[in-house]
């Protein structure tokens, strides 16, 4: 695989980046995963934004604008080939002596993309089956609209679901559902959507921002607002939504089906105007 570090298109072999760099010693960076399918990046406009406000929040430059950084995403997709799969990228603070104040804004940031191909990533037996999902507490920091590379709960999060012979994890803080480990959550009552409102509480998410306005196109009736697993178990349909997943069905909440347990219809209509949309 050719990989992006710093300016530089290197086998993956040759990257190198510093055991100082501050993304490896205090989770001081933030991140983006772009779905590309049949060689089309996905959603790369809100991606970029979003990666922009990340770094605001955290006083950080841009190391590129955003042409460049569209530019080198099309160099990774051409050089390795990628027709379905993901471009993954992180920015640094950069490398400096370790201490908890920033370095000086001299310091240049790290800049780290590469490719993982998924054959088959949009085919429509990925979804076919649905997820079955555990709620476990959200354990993580207070600024989740801020998407650091500070991921080893919802890590954690995806093994806890894995011992349970889950697919995923709901995170729920204050009785209420956050969102997924790596996806927003999403429940059906009726002809009504209902997903968790934007705050600090939960990353914005960019397929999210593009369901729901499909959603509205569509006419279809949305409620932002948070939901307990209670409800999420009562409900009619479930789903999450993430770059990588697209709209994914949720059919088992902590062991009990929702509906007859089988993926639900609205999710796969919105499953699919997306995808029909992204193509
Ligand atoms: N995760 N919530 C969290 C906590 C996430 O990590 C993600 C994305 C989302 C969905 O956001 P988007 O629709 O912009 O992908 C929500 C990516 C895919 C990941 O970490 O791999």
């Amino acid at each position: 695989r050719t990989v992006y570090v710093n300016g530089e298109y290197l086998p993956e072999d040759q990257a190198k980046v510093s055991v100082f760099d501050r993304g490896f010693l205090f989770a001081d960076g933030v991140y983006e995963v772009t779905s590309v399918l049949g060689g089309k990046l996905i959603d790369f406009a809100g991606h970029a934004a979003r990666l922009a406000r990340s770094l605001s929040e955290l006083g950080m430059k841009a190391p590129v604008d955003t042409d460049t950084l569209l530019e080198i995403h099309r160099e990774l997709i051409a050089r390795n080939g990628i027709e379905d799969g993901l471009v993954y990228l992180q920015v640094t603070r950069g490398a400096a002596d370790r201490d908890f104040l920033y370095p000086d804004a001299e310091t240049p940031p790290t800049l780290v993309l590469f490719t993982q191909a998924k054959p088959g990533l949009a085919e429509p037996d990925r979804a076919a089956k649905g997820w079955s999902v555990i709620s476990i507490p959200d354990r993580r920091w207070g600024r989740r609209d801020i998407k650091t590379v500070q991921l080893l709960y919802p890590s954690m999060g995806k093994m806890m679901a894995k011992a349970a012979g889950a697919d995923d994890a709901w995170m729920v803080e204050d009785g209420a559902v956050t969102e997924g480990t790596s996806n927003n959550a999403y429940i059906v009552k009726g002809d009504t959507i209902i997903t968790r409102h934007l705050g600090e509480e939960i990353l914005h998410g960019i397929t999210r921002a593009a369901v729901l306005r499909l959603a509205a196109e569509a006419q279809m009736k949305v409620e932002e607002r948070s939901f307990t697993i209670e409800e999420a178990q009562g409900a009619d349909e479930a789903f999450i939504t993430s770059a990588s997943s697209f709209v994914m069905p949720v059919v088992e909440i902590d062991g009990t089906p929702i509906g007859d347990g089988t993926p639900g219809p609205m999710a796969a209509r919105l499953r699919e105007i997306y995808l029909d949309e992204a193509r």
